[in-house]
């Protein structure tokens, strides 16, 4: 793909102020049914909301909702999920983000389904593949674009034997989206800024809502499961300082809970879950995501101050005790000995200024996104040790599809740390100026994409093949 040129480059600041301190709406759950086949259809199609007071935005919906239906799976499962593209004059897909489906499943840009057509994904959820998932587009040329407007939701896979997690601290997904809006309450259209640092809106929604409000009794411990759907935004989120333990990440729960955590930073498309105590000491926690600098280029840098997500108002007596944590939750594999290393060199090309122009491209490997090109090849089983290297100015989170791998250690400035715990990542931050190393196998043959997950460098080429036989 060719760079892009554009002239203009600062996005209009938005003037209006969305609906809010609304109930959390709560993800509208389909589930498997008592044969064990999860079954259902998802329409993308243009629709409205209704985010400032009766002003109507257009959005990109999945049977009319943004997010879409959240699935709810056991391992073992059947899933046969029929995406119906009613998208006026652009080609879908649906990306399964994480999950372990094989390759012609995995809705990724080399089997497009048109505008018009429909295509069944079907697929069985592996043993072990417990998590807090999530689907969204994957053709060529819109993914950001779709994303963007509205498409994306959430998809849980849950243990088929007991849940190591009690039942009594509920499982609560809390979906993360972002949107600008113009003075008529329309997502304008993208500037090369936009493009350039990914799209960043001006208001961050969960579960489709600005800034809502979540009722609990002191006395509970309540388990969240996060998941960062913006494009490009990163999400450094507090619970209002309470210490809270996590418990999860991608690809299902840690071995352990980490406990005393005070914040939890998700890149784009990154997922964590967590147990927060709830003991009426704090009566209204405000969700924050803390100010992250994830290296913005050029004019309109978003705001530096920490940015409310919601509001916990928590009812009923004070210093109420604290249900215990659990102690164990499960093991996580070793991925085994590895000599093979691979090496992925994030690039960018932007050229500011000149008389109102830009230009920019993005890069892995020196190389911009062809459909088709094989870039990189390994062995079905065999472990290897990738390194992700990001000399840039900004961070670029790394996606690879068909699995989830295990971070080793990251380096910066001559400085290694080994990751602190164990963990299954489908989608890892690398930092400006910092390396990160993984350990990857890929169980299954196929073509898979790997990618920089702010989809407006996805877009612009930061993306490869990998083909594994
Ligand atoms: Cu979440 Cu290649 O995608
Ligand atoms: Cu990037």
């Amino acid at each position: 793909m060719p760079g892009m040129q554009h002239g203009g480059a600062v996005p209009p600041k938005t003037v209006i102020q969305p609906i809010e301190g609304q109930p959390l709406p709560m993800l509208k759950e389909v589930g498997t049914g008592a044969n064990g086949e999860l079954v259902a259809e998802l329409r993308a199609s243009p629709a409205s909301a209704e985010i400032v007071r009766g002003m109507k935005t257009p959005i990109l919906a999945y049977n009319g909702m943004s997010p879409g239906p959240c699935f709810v799976a056991r391992e073992g499962d059947l899933v046969r999920i029929t995406l119906v593209n009613a998208i006026p004059g652009q080609e879908s897909t649906i990306h399964w983000h994480g999950m372990p489906v094989p390759a012609e499943q995995d809705g990724n840009p080399m089997n497009p389904v048109t505008s018009g057509e429909r295509r069944t994904y079907e697929f069985r959820l592996p043993e072990g593949s417990a998590g807090s998932y999530w689907y969204h587009p994957h053709p060529h040329k819109f993914t950001a674009e779709q994303v963007y407007r509205g498409l994306a939701g959430a998809f849980i896979v849950k243990p088929r034997g007991e849940d190591p997690v009690p039942a009594a601290f509920g499982d609560t997904p809390l979906f993360f989206t972002d949107m600008r809006l113009a003075s008529d309450a329309t997502m304008p259209a993208s500037t090369p800024v936009d493009l350039m640092n990914g799209r960043q809106g001006d208001f961050v929604l969960v579960n489709g809502a600005y800034k809502p409000e979540l009722s609990l009794e002191a006395g509970t411990r309540r388990r969240f499961r996060l998941y960062n759907a913006l494009n490009a935004g990163y999400l450094r989120i507090s619970f209002g300082g309470i210490k809270f333990a996590l418990i999860g990440s991608d690809g299902g729960l840690l071995e352990a809970p980490v406990a005393d955590m005070t914040e939890v930073l998700l890149a784009p498309a990154e997922r964590a879950e967590v147990l927060v105590p709830f003991d009426g000491s704090q009566r209204s926690v405000t969700v924050q995501s803390l100010t992250y600098d994830r290296g913005w280029m050029g004019p309109g840098a978003p705001s530096a101050a920490a940015v409310d997500l919601m509001t916990i108002s928590v009812t009923g007596s004070a210093a109420a005790s604290i249900p215990p944590l659990p102690s164990k939750l499960r093991a996580i594999a070793d991925l085994g000995a590895s000599t093979i290393t691979k090496r992925f060199v994030f690039g960018e090309t932007i050229k500011m200024g000149g008389p109102g122009g830009m230009s920019m491209t993005f890069l892995i490997n020196g190389k911009v996104f062809e459909p088709g090109r094989i870039d990189e090849t390994m062995k079905v089983g065999q472990p290897e040790i990738w390194e992700i290297v990001n000399p840039t100015d900004m961070d670029h989170p790394f996606h690879i599809h068909g699995t989830q791998f295990q971070v080793i250690d990251t380096e910066k400035s001559g400085t290694r740390v080994a990751a602190p715990f164990k963990a299954w990542k489908d989608t890892v931050n690398v930092a400006s100026k910092e390396t990160v190393r993984i350990k990857i196998v890929q169980d299954m043959p196929g073509d898979r994409m790997y990618h920089c997950h702010i989809l407006e460098h996805e877009h612009l080429g930061m993306m490869g093949t990998l083909r594994a036989g």
